[in-house]
């Protein structure tokens, strides 16, 4: 069985996106809360909540870290950046695992995978810090030899194979040579007693493929969710709008 992380971030972009520096109050207009979203997710069988609390704080805030926290019965899942600020963040929340993600401000979603090679030190401190918290350190990396390599090395237990060059090539000819990187990687990362898992850019067609991938022990999917989410229930949104127009 490969596990689901829902990763719900892109439910607060659709919130920030109207309700940007409204405070949130439980019975207030703010809307979509993506605590209730995860909440949903989790009585549909998600086997885990994902939830980036990002420096520039564009979608989620750290209201809706702090509240999932209080109600989910399922795993909690902290993406952050390596940073000083954001390590000191989780070492309060105690999430059940942090994914380290690279962070930049112009990104519209995380692009390209932690260069765990070059900020060595760095990484290696959060990794430490955190398995002194008992807290499952990932590292979110590029599907490459010396990533994965050093990634066991330094003591991270987890890696999260970035998926988003496959997925972009998905109708490319690059695909098949992406997958293999993805394959390759899997049997590495396994073979050097990291867990894996993958995530970023799968949706509901390209994942008859992804789960294919040798040794998965979770997938990180969000935007894919969030977006049938959003069809799934527009029939019912609009009807409920005009009933209560005409009551
Ligand atoms: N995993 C990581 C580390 C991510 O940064 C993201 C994107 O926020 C995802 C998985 C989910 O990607 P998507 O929203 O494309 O499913």
């Amino acid at each position: 069985m490969i596990l689901l992380g829902v990763n719900i971030d892109h439910c607060a972009t659709v919130r920030q996106a109207r309700y940007r520096g409204y405070a949130y109050a439980a019975d207030g207009p703010v809307e979509p809360d993506p605590v209730a979203f995860a909440l949903l997710a989790e009585q549909a069988g998600a086997d885990g909540i994902t939830i980036h609390l990002r420096e520039d704080r564009r979608h989620i805030q750290e209201h809706d870290v702090w509240r999932l926290k209080e109600v989910a019965k399922i795993r909690i899942n902290l993406e952050l950046a390596c940073t000083p600020a954001m390590i000191a963040f989780a070492l309060k929340l105690k999430p059940h695992s942090v994914c380290v993600v690279p962070e930049s401000r112009e990104e519209i979603s995380t692009e390209g995978g932690l260069d765990v090679v070059g900020q060595r030190d760095r990484v290696k401190a959060c990794i430490d810090a955190m398995n002194a918290a008992d807290i499952i350190t990932s590292l979110f990396i590029d599907p490459d030899a010396a990533q994965i390599e050093l990634s066991a090395q330094l003591g991270a237990p987890w890696v999260e194979l970035h998926t988003g060059a496959w997925a972009n090539a998905y109708n490319t000819p690059q695909r098949a040579a992406e997958f293999t990187c993805l394959y390759d990687g899997a049997l590495r990362a396994h073979t050097a007693g990291l867990i894996v898992n993958a995530g970023h850019g799968i949706n509901y067609v390209n994942v008859a493929e992804i789960r294919t991938l040798p040794h998965v022990h979770e997938l990180n999917i969000g935007h894919t969710i969030i977006s049938r989410a959003l069809s799934t229930g527009v029939e019912e949104a609009v009807r409920e709008m005009k009933k209560r127009m005409n009551p």
